[in-house]
């Protein structure tokens, strides 16, 4: 076995175990993005440039991994995850009007809404033909589902945005749409893929909601603090409250409430987004976040437990450490 470093950087680790594999899904992955129109084209070929982390295909890989050799199908299927990630993120630039995005403008600010949300489209019918062209039918399904999640999560909380009615318990019902969907498919198909038994299918999907939620939450804090690639403090500038700000809100005096909501209505003022902070921090928010998200990260690392003998366990139990460990 590999030697896995600790402190090393675990997806570059994870790239490195994957190998061929990896590979494989980086050829499909380019052949793919590739369009017919020069500006579309042009368009794709910018977001391969700066392109991401790519987790999602990272953890389908690993987590097919751990039940043998892979075929071409699981290539594709981390192929699809990956495009539709990036079709969701060039439309929610747009929904957000984020200016930044993995260290450098957003396709919406070098391009405009009315390009963004046809590249948006054209990614989203790539990912899904890319199943139908190949008749990868369980891939099709799961995906589609997802997608369908994705635009429901990002609706649910245009909805809430505008109408301040945040609570916990809405906060993880769309973070588990809009982010958490994507994460259970690329485990659970994995598993699929891999020819398991529909009710350890199951848990896999459980498995990968586990991690969506933890990242999303990560997601949220990390938007209050700098150097992820976007601009800080969207989420408050854009409405959105995320689980430090809903859990400090509880906790504050009815008093102290009103001068918050004040705050959080201007919070695309430096100064006011500086308070904003400093009190979720004052009544520990980020804190609980963290904990949160932690809380989650161990479920699945103690599912995953179960799998310690296996070549990529390693791997991918150092990539659910990244999910909280990362500042990207
Ligand atoms: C960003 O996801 C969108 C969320 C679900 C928070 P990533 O942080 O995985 O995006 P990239 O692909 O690495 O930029
Ligand atoms: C992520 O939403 C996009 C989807 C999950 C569809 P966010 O708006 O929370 O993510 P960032 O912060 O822009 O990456
Ligand atoms: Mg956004
Ligand atoms: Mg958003």
């Amino acid at each position: 076995m590999r030697s896995v470093v600790k402190g090393g950087n675990p997806l570059k680790e994870a790239r490195l175990f994957l190998g061929e594999d990896w590979k494989r899904y980086r050829e499909i992955l380019s052949r793919y993005m590739r369009g017919r129109i020069p500006l579309l084209d042009r368009i794709l070929r910018f977001i391969m440039r700066y392109r991401g982390k790519e987790m999602r295909p990272l953890f389908l890989l690993l987590t097919a991994r751990l039940f043998g050799r892979l075929n071409e199908s699981v290539h594709r299927a981390a192929v699809m995850v990956e495009i539709l990630h990036n079709a969701t993120l060039v439309h929610d630039d747009v929904v957000d009007d984020a200016l930044k995005r993995r260290g450098f403008f957003s396709v919406k600010t070098l391009w405009g809404n009315r390009i963004a949300v046809l590249v948006g489209d054209f990614l989203l019918a790539r990912g899904l033909l890319l199943a139908v062209d190949n008749n990868d039918w369980d891939s099709l399904r799961v995906l589609s589902r997802a997608v369908k999640a994705m635009s429901e999560g990002e609706l649910f909380q245009a909805e809430t945005a505008r109408k301040h009615n945040w609570t916990e318990q809405i906060y993880f019902e769309i973070i588990r749409l809009k982010t958490a969907s994507l994460f259970a498919v690329c485990t659970g198909l994995a598993a699929k893929v891999q020819g398991l038994p529909e009710e350890d299918v199951e848990k896999w999907y459980w498995f990968g909601e586990q991690l969506g939620i933890a990242f999303q939450i990560q997601d949220d804090v990390l938007d209050f603090q700098k150097k992820t690639g976007k601009s800080m403090g969207q989420d408050v500038k854009e409405g959105k409250l995320s689980l430090p700000v809903i859990y400090a809100m509880e906790k504050m005096p009815l008093t102290k409430k009103w001068e918050f909501l004040r705050l959080l209505r201007n919070a695309s003022k430096k100064k006011n987004f500086e308070r904003i902070k400093s009190i979720v921090e004052e009544y520990d928010g980020f804190t609980y976040a963290r904990n949160k998200a932690n809380f989650y990260m161990q479920r699945a690392y103690e599912f995953l437990k179960q799998f310690s003998d296996r070549e990529a366990y390693p791997y991918l139990k150092n990539l659910i450490d990244f999910i909280l460990r990362r500042d990207k």
